[in-house]
């Protein structure tokens, strides 16, 4: 029997916690937390704040803790550091760590399994790292974590595998492998982008249309009548939430860092 630990149970962790258990694994929650920690044990659910408890002998440990951006607008990775500190105090041989928070691309690799390394154990050796974004949309009936489809991409050939067999013993949805564990993160970061560019395309065109006098949702019925080609975003009030307000930053960040200026994504953050 295999032991599971869920690191963050919020929007992404509890609901994943909840499925494993359904599915029969041995399965235990973990976050700092100790009033939501009081109030999930009140459901009956195995959770703790203790992290000895969590993880001594966990064999598959989920990380889905937040990755909020600072006051500058810079990606703020202290919690995925800290629950990385924690995981790497407990690891062992053969385990598998797989990271559900939204990152750039390279985060999981250069930062998490750098990390659970201090523990002495190897990555990708010893224990394997993989990178799983999560793609749920906290209160939709329709799509919900057990049958959105998902990507994985492990630091190495075994991690991919490794984490591929679990999503697909757990999910009724396809599970999709992908190459690196860089392309893997960088799925999120592009779903999530491409709305807040094309929200921001539809905004300025509100703008727009209000200043030469044409009905903007008029217009995009109209252009939606097109069967192909056209994809249908509406004017608001620009975006927000957990995602989308935010992710953006994060390849914003790394794309500067490696020598890329995104000018594209800078604007549609500017309009949103
Ligand atoms: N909320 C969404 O709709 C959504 C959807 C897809 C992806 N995501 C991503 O998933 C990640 C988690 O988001 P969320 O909305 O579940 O966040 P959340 O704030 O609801 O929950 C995160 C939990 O992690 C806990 N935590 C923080 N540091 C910890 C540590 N070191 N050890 C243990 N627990 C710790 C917090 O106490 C909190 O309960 C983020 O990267 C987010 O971008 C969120």
């Amino acid at each position: 029997e295999i032991k599971v630990c869920v690191v963050g149970l919020g929007y992404v962790g509890l609901p994943l916690l909840k499925l494993i258990i359904e599915k029969g694994f041995f399965a235990i929650g973990l976050d700092i937390d100790k009033q939501k920690v009081d109030k999930i044990l009140k459901e009956g659910i195995a959770v703790t704040t203790r992290p000895d408890e969590a993880l001594n002998n966990a064999d598959c440990i989920i990380v889905c803790v937040p990755t909020p951006i600072d006051e500058s607008y810079r990606p703020d990775l202290k919690f995925v550091i800290s629950a990385m500190r924690t995981v790497s105090k407990y690891l062992k041989n053969d385990s598998i760590v797989i990271l559900e928070s939204t990152v750039a691309p390279g985060t999981t690799e250069e930062i998490a399994a750098r990390i659970l390394g201090e523990s002495g154990f190897k990555a990708g050796v010893d224990f394997y790292v993989a990178h799983c974004p999560e793609r749920i949309d906290p209160g939709n009936k329709k799509w919900t974590v057990r049958n959105i489809p998902r990507v994985v991409g492990g630091i190495n050939k075994q991690s991919t595998n490794i984490a591929y067999a679990f999503y697909v013993e757990i999910l009724n949805s396809e599970v999709i492998k992908m190459s690196t564990v860089k392309a893997a993160e960088a799925v999120k970061i592009v779903e999530n982008t491409f709305r807040d560019v094309n929200i921001a395309f539809v905004n300025e065109l509100a703008k727009s249309f209000d200043k030469i006098g044409i009905d903007t949702v008029e217009v995009i019925k109209g252009a939606s009548t097109k069967p192909f080609g056209f994809m249908a975003h509406y004017p608001g009030c620009g975006v927000g939430g957990h995602c989308i307000a935010i992710d953006p930053y994060y390849l914003i960040e790394k794309a500067e860092k490696s020598g890329f200026n995104h000018k594209f994504l800078k604007l549609a953050r500017e309009i949103n």
